[in-house]
């Protein structure tokens, strides 16, 4: 049994510690897209872990794996490595030969494009992190791939080929003076310097056949960002440039689709909705409601520490993530934060031109134009969430048991995990397919 968890939102939604559950009962977990805009956060007692790009499964000792469909920036998983093996984690991860590499001058691009976007109010509100410029690398058959940084000659050749376009790019197109990070010398210095690395630590695999080899083992496929933000069922062009639906586990690590749709495919949802970045967001609060739940919520971003906006539950954006995605389950976190309310709201539908459409549309026009229509909920106040987590989900609040039903019965799937806190003991699990595929397993 596999399980493939995904961000049913704009991302943040919790998958990296509803990936730590999960990951009890697994030995691989796998990341299949994006590169280091993720931000995943596991919190074990009170010892927090904001992972980037080593999976989340890594903080139980749990192998990790890189898979092709994602853009790797080799000084952050060098970083990351390092400060997990400062804190006493002994991470054993593997990284696609044909995952591509983000390079310094993809990083500058980003963050120019971004500026330039400026100026009529189109920019994406990226990460700065050069993810989209490596993708388009990657799709135009100019990426340079891990695999390649391995022999030196290839290295430079691609180096030599790529690095001047780049350069032209960012003087004629973008005005930028260009210094190292368009320097074929200095980045072939470097980057062999990472390759060593690479070599040393003996991580480069071919994942599909890596996975192949291990065919008894169970995989949790370690979705990051949201389906609001895939690339081509998200809200173009406000989205990441990679694929984080389900379908993204397949393409993006060479497993089969039976691989991914044999297992569960588990949403992760938040009860309530954030976003960083621009686009339409129907539900959102006005400006003074979200700052005060920004603060009362601690929404800022995990990478960019910007402030997250916020807004209600959407019932039609999740039944378009469970359409696209195929969940057959999903997990509800963050239900102590939404505690001492005065009113609590969830969007059931939505009015476009005098039309009740229960499921988000395709464009961003379409989607800003959206008249959100409200159900109402009964409020929660504080509670002691650790110890009503050990006691189980009848411990529950009943107000907070009637908004986690009727979200699952709207969707049509169970849930699986609630949280009520940050961390891995604050966490009601209902199901784990996981553990419990393993333990009869085990007997015999
Ligand atoms: P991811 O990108 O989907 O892994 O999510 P992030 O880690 O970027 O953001 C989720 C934030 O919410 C992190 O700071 C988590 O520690 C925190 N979090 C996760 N689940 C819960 C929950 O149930 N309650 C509270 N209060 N915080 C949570
Ligand atoms: P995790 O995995 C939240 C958003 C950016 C921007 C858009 C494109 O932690 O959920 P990019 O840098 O990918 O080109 O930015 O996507 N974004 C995220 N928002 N969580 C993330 O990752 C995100 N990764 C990208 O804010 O709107
Ligand atoms: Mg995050």
């Amino acid at each position: 049994m596999n399980a493939t968890l995904i961000g049913s939102g704009f991302g943040d939604e919790g998958k990296g510690r509803m990936t730590d559950i999960f990951s009890a009962g697994a030995d691989i977990v796998v990341r299949f897209q994006g590169g280091n805009n993720a931000g995943h956060t596991i919190t074990v007692d009170g010892e927090e872990y904001a992972l980037r790009l080593v999976p989340s499964g890594v903080v139980r000792g749990k192998t990790g794996v890189l898979g092709n469909g994602c853009v790797v920036n080799l000084e952050t998983l060098f970083t990351e490595l390092d400060s997990l093996r400062d804190r006493g984690l002994n991470p054993e991860i593997y990284v696609s030969k044909r995952s591509h590499v983000v390079f310094p001058y993809h990083r500058v691009l980003d963050q120019a494009e971004e500026t330039a976007k400026d100026d009529d109010a189109t920019a994406v509100g990226t990460t700065g992190n050069g993810i989209g410029p490596a993708y388009a690398d990657k799709t135009s058959r100019r990426g340079i791939r891990i695999g390649e940084l391995l022999d030196p000659e290839t290295l430079r050749t691609r180096l030599e080929h790529v690095v001047p376009q780049k350069r032209a790019v960012a003087e004629a197109v973008f005005d930028i003076e260009t210094g190292d990070e368009f320097d074929v010398e200095t980045l072939f210095e470097r980057f062999r310097t990472y390759s060593q690395r690479l070599k040393r630590e003996d991580i480069v695999v071919d994942v599909s056949s890596f996975l192949a080899q291990r065919e008894d083992a169970a995989i949790v496929f370690e979705g990051a960002q949201g389906t609001q933000l895939d690339l081509d069922h998200g809200i173009y062009p406000f989205v990441t440039s990679s694929n984080p639906t389900a379908g993204g586990a397949i393409v993006g690590t060479g497993v089969s689709p039976q691989t991914v749709s044999d297992g569960e495919i588990i949403g992760v949802v938040k009860a309530y909705l954030s976003r960083v970045g621009s686009g339409p967001m129907p539900t959102e609060f006005d400006e003074e409601d979200a700052a005060d739940f920004r603060e009362q919520a601690g929404e800022f971003g995990t990478v960019t520490g910007r402030p997250r906006r916020t807004g209600w539950l959407d019932l039609p954006l999740l039944r378009y993530a469970t359409r696209v995605n195929g969940f057959t389950a999903i997990t509800l976190s963050h239900l102590d934060v939404l505690a001492g309310l005065d009113e609590l709201r969830v969007c059931d539908a939505y009015e476009l031109d005098g039309e009740c459409i229960d499921t988000a549309p395709t464009s961003p026009d379409e989607w800003s134009q959206c008249e959100p229509q409200y159900e109402e909920f009964e409020t929660w106040g504080d509670h002691d969430w650790l110890a009503l987590a050990e006691d189980g989900y009848e411990a529950l609040p009943e107000e907070v048991r009637a908004y986690a039903e009727y979200v699952s019965n709207e969707l049509g799937v169970p849930i699986y995990a609630l949280g009520v806190g940050p961390g891995r003991e604050a966490t009601i699990i209902q199901e784990n397919p996981l553990t419990q595929r393993r333990t009869p397993k085990r007997e015999t």
